[in-house]
This record gives structure tokens, sequence and C-alpha cells, in this order.
């Protein structure tokens, strides 16, 4: 007990030096889990992530403002990214209706559960579906029947603070739009990853996406420039930096048009075991080396 009395004073004081950013949440997370750790007799690593490095996984939404720009396809890829770097991962689909993670991530045979099941329905996060090749990749799909309007906020937050204790990194692939389900999936988010494409209205509908997440006090904000074709860009006399401008966001990666993403995604193989050294998959492998905490150099061709 003395033991276990220590390391929970460790915890709260490593909840000081972890994402200064949003200190307050991950105090209150850890404190926390330091009394859920406190409540353990016997202390079972597999059940709690600890990591090696005692910090919380991290919560990361993918949204953009207009749909299509690609953000089931990159939320895909940079899950099964960080999963062959060797992170655990659980990614959850958030596009309740219109699901399509699933197919992306190869796993639309997998009958997973939906994250309702989880947050309201009494299933464990353990029983989150197990990726066939990438055994740190869990999935859970969005629900079929319900709307954005209808989840339930608290239970859902507490199943997102219970993956952050299971997981290295939790992805939230948001629907399209900036209404309930792009405020479902940003709300409680430690970073998002913000899609567009460089057609002036996705940019434009990436510039309000913006504001919105500023409205709502979601300063850790990158921007993904998808599709990106060297020759379109020249004839639109546009650039990378010229997106940068328009919405005042910084740059997390340039993913180039790639017919791999398409071809991939009509198998229902994972972009990253389809193709292992396409402009999309080195740009999505980039991307999570950046997330990581690397220094990856950005192309910004
Ligand atoms: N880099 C890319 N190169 C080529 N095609 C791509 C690329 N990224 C995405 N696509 C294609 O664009 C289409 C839309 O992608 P995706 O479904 O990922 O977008 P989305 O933003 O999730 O859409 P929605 O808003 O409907 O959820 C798909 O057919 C996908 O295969
Ligand atoms: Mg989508």
């Amino acid at each position: 007990m003395a033991s276990h009395f220590c390391k929970v004073l460790f915890f709260i004081f490593f909840s000081k030096r972890v994402n200064f950013g949003y200190f307050d949440e991950n105090r209150e997370i850890t404190i926390e889990f330091a009394l859920d750790f406190c409540a353990i007799s016997h202390y079972n690593d597999y059940d709690i992530k600890i990591g090696g490095t005692g910090e919380l996984g991290e919560l990361i939404a993918v949204l953009s403002g207009k749909g299509g720009t690609g953000k089931t396809s990159v939320c895909a890829g940079i899950c099964t990214a960080l999963a062959m770097d060797g992170c655990s991962v659980l990614a959850i689909d958030c596009d309740m209706g219109l699901q399509n993670l699933d197919i992306s991530l190869g796993m639309s045979e997998c009958g997973a559960l939906s994250f309702v099941d989880v947050s309201e329905g009494g299933y464990d996060l353990s029983q989150a579906a197990k990726h066939p090749q990438f055994e740190k990749l869990s999935f859970l799909t969005a629900p079929i029947n319900r709307s954005a309007e209808s989840i339930d906020l608290e239970a859902f937050h507490k199943m997102i603070r219970q993956a952050r204790k299971c997981f290295d990194y939790v992805f939230l692939d948001a629907p399209a739009g900036i209404d309930a389900g792009f405020e479902l999936a940003a709300r409680y988010a430690q970073r998002i990853v913000l899609v567009t494409g460089a057609d002036p209205g996705a940019v434009r509908d990436a510039a309000r996406a913006g504001q919105k997440l500023e409205l709502m006090g979601q300063t850790n904000v990158r921007l993904v420039v998808n599709r990106v074709n060297k020759r379109l860009f020249s004839s639109m006399a546009t650039t990378v930096d010229d997106i940068m401008d328009q919405t005042g966001l910084p740059l997390i990666g340039v993913v180039p048009e790639d017919h791999n993403v398409i071809l991939s995604a009509a198998v229902q193989i994972p972009l990253l075991s389809y193709s292992k050294r396409s402009g999309a998959v080195r740009a999505l492998r980039s991307i999570a080396k950046r997330i990581e905490g690397e220094n990856v150099p950005l192309s910004m061709k």
C-alpha cells in the first residue's frame, strides 16, 4: 500500500508537468486516475496504460468544414501509421448515419461495436474491435440510428477519459459541417487536425471551422491540406502558404492527390498495407511522426 501511495503522489505531481495547455483537465483526470489506482489492490499493466511515461493518451479530433475533404481517409491513415509505430490507438467514428471509417481502416467485416454501445450500453472498451493486421489498433463505429444531439455527453466524456487511460491516442473522425457532430468531436479534444482541400469552398469552410474552434476555446489546431496536385496548384496560382494565410492556421501536413487512397478503399485494405511508399502514405506517416513529437520537415511545395 505504501508503494501505491508513493505512485499516487507521483501521478499528482506528474500531472502538473504534462500537456501544459490543458492543465486543469489533465489534473482533474490524473487525480481521478490516481484515486482509481489507489482502489486497485493488484495493479495490472494491461488494464491501465502507463506507457512508461505516466501520461494519459491524447484525444485528437479530425475535422473539416466542407464535406468530402478527406477526414476519414486521413484519420485512418494516421491511426494505422501510429499503430505501425508501436502506439496503441483507438479510432472512433463520430459520423452518425454515414459512418465509413471502417472501410478506410479495412475493418468493415469486423462487426464492431458502436461508441454508444460502450458509452451508454454497458459494453467495455476492451470489447472494441481489434484490427486484424495492426494489433495495437482498436475501433468503435458510429451508431446508425442516433443523432449527435441525442448523445449523452456525460457518458461520452466518461468513455473518452477511460479510453485515454487505455490508449496512447484516441481519434475521433467527425462528420462534415460545423454543427452538433463537429462540436461533439471537438469538445474534449487535446488536439484538432483540420483537413481541407485546396479549392476555395473548402478553404473558406476551413477558416470558418477554425473560427468556431477558437470560440470553443480550442487553440491546438493544425491544418492538413489534402489532395494536393502540383499541376492544379500552379494553374490555380495558389500555394499551401496561401491556404495557411486564408485559414490563419499552422500546418501539420500536406497529402498529395494519390489514386492509391481510392483504390485501397475500394478493396477495403488499409492504405498503409495496400501501398507502402506512395505519396499519400509517406505524407501520412510523416504526420503521425509529427503527432508523436518528432521533428519531420514539412514539404510545402
Ligand atoms: N489524398 C487523396 N488522394 C486521392 N483521393 C483521396 C485522397 N483523400 C481522400 N480521397 C478520396 O476522397 C473521397 C472523400 O474522402 P473521405 O471520405 O475521406 O472524406 P471525408 O472528409 O471523410 O468525407 P465526409 O465529409 O463525407 O465524411 C474518397 O473517395 C477518398 O478515397
Ligand atoms: Mg468521413
